[in-house]
């Protein structure tokens, strides 16, 4: 039996192919490349010695979805698939609905014509929407999304929970996923933003390698100790590890559960920042901008959920994302 990564390919898909096979897992990827590169499949092989079975294909093709299934005896999907950029999808709204639903409808389908009874999917701490009180608790309600990408993943999150209400065979796990950064500690994958990154992380360490000249600051006038933003930033291999205990979880229950993946701990803008300068040793000039629209001050998780239905808790602090989101990037200079 397998499971298949669609979008396996990506940031945190790649990651977690990784943690997959280290625990004994057979996996099968499918990614149709938009927002990856192909030679990660060879760095996952290098990383774990085990080469995945990788596909180029379109999610929204079902026909292309069809034939992995009947290749492949897959009984668990994790759902990753999907455009993820927040200022891209208020530009291209009608792209980003049409990808991401269409994509995990076909999934759904062809899930449900070939009997596999559990999914894993990438949801996100944008469901929550503007209103939420921190923490996030999971029985919060959701929805009042800021932008279109966070409605697709409210829709989609819908969808599967509908899905598990007609289907009492289904298992269902949202994985609410916070701030991931970082990187494997091989400095071999990670996180390889097109253009000029729109996340933080990714921004300091281009900033660190000298590509961009200072980080702009978005808002110094939150309420938070700083002003600057407060997020819940999680180690990528900490999300994937997560990843490994859900497809668990998912064999042996039914229903639908959303589940938080944050640390549970909200740190800000500058003390990432600062952070990053001590374990690397390199200083990010900064300046204060005004907020950026849509911002929220604080968001962080209550991750008790986590702990309690799937006995996982994030190991990995701050430091070790700083480190390892420089470890990446020093590699690809
Ligand atoms: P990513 O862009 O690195 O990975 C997504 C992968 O999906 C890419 O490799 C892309 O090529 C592929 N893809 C996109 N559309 C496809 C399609 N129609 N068919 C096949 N492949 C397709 O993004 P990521 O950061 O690894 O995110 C993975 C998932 O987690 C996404 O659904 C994203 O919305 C969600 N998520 C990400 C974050 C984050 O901050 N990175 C936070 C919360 C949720
Ligand atoms: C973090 C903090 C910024 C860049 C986004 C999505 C969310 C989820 C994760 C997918 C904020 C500040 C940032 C910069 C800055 N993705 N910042 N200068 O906005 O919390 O979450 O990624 O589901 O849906 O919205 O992450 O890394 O963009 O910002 O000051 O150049 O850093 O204002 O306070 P965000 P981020």
């Amino acid at each position: 039996m397998s499971v298949l990564l669609t979008g396996g390919a990506g940031y945190i898909g790649s990651h977690t192919a990784v943690e997959m096979i280290n625990a004994g897992k057979e996996i099968v990827i499918v990614d149709n490349l938009y927002n990856s590169e192909a030679k990660v499949i060879d760095l996952i092989e290098q990383i774990t010695g085990v080469r995945p079975k990788f596909y180029k294909e379109d999610c929204c093709d079902k026909k292309a979805l069809e034939k992995i299934f009947s290749e492949n005896e897959i009984d668990t999907v994790i759902h990753f698939a999907g455009y993820k950029a927040v200022g891209e999808s208020v530009e291209k709204p009608a792209e980003y609905y049409r990808n991401n639903i269409d994509s995990a409808l076909c999934v759904i389908e062809v899930m449900k014509e070939f009997g596999c009874k559990s999914i894993v999917f990438s949801s996100s701490a944008t469901v929550y929407g503007s209103d939420a009180t921190v923490p996030y608790k999971e029985d919060m309600p959701t929805g009042g999304c800021t932008n279109p990408y966070g409605w697709t993943k409210y829709m989609i999150e819908q969808i599967l929970r509908d899905q598990a209400k007609a289907d009492k065979e289904l298992s269902v796990v949202l994985l609410r996923y916070f701030n991931p950064v970082g990187a494997h500690e091989s400095g071999l994958i990670g996180e390889n933003p097109k253009g000029i990154p729109n996340n933080l992380m990714p921004y300091i360490a281009q900033v660190a390698a000298g590509i961009r000249d200072h980080l702009n600051v978005f808002g110094n006038d939150y309420d938070t100790p700083d002003g600057t933003g407060v997020r819940d930033f999680i180690h990528v291999v900490d999300l994937a590890k997560g990843h490994v205990l859900a497809v668990d979880y998912a064999k042996n229950h039914k229903g639908c559960e959303a589940i938080n993946l944050g640390t549970g701990n909200g740190y800000s803008v500058l003390q990432l920042m600062r952070a990053f300068e001590d374990v690397n040793g390199i200083k990010i000039p900064y300046e204060f901008t005004p907020r950026r629209a849509g911002d929220l001050g604080s968001c962080y998780a209550d991750a008790s959920k986590a702990k309690e239905l799937l006995n996982w808790k994030a190991g990995l602090g701050i430091n070790e994302m700083c480190r390892d989101s420089w470890g990446y990037q020093k590699n690809k200079k």
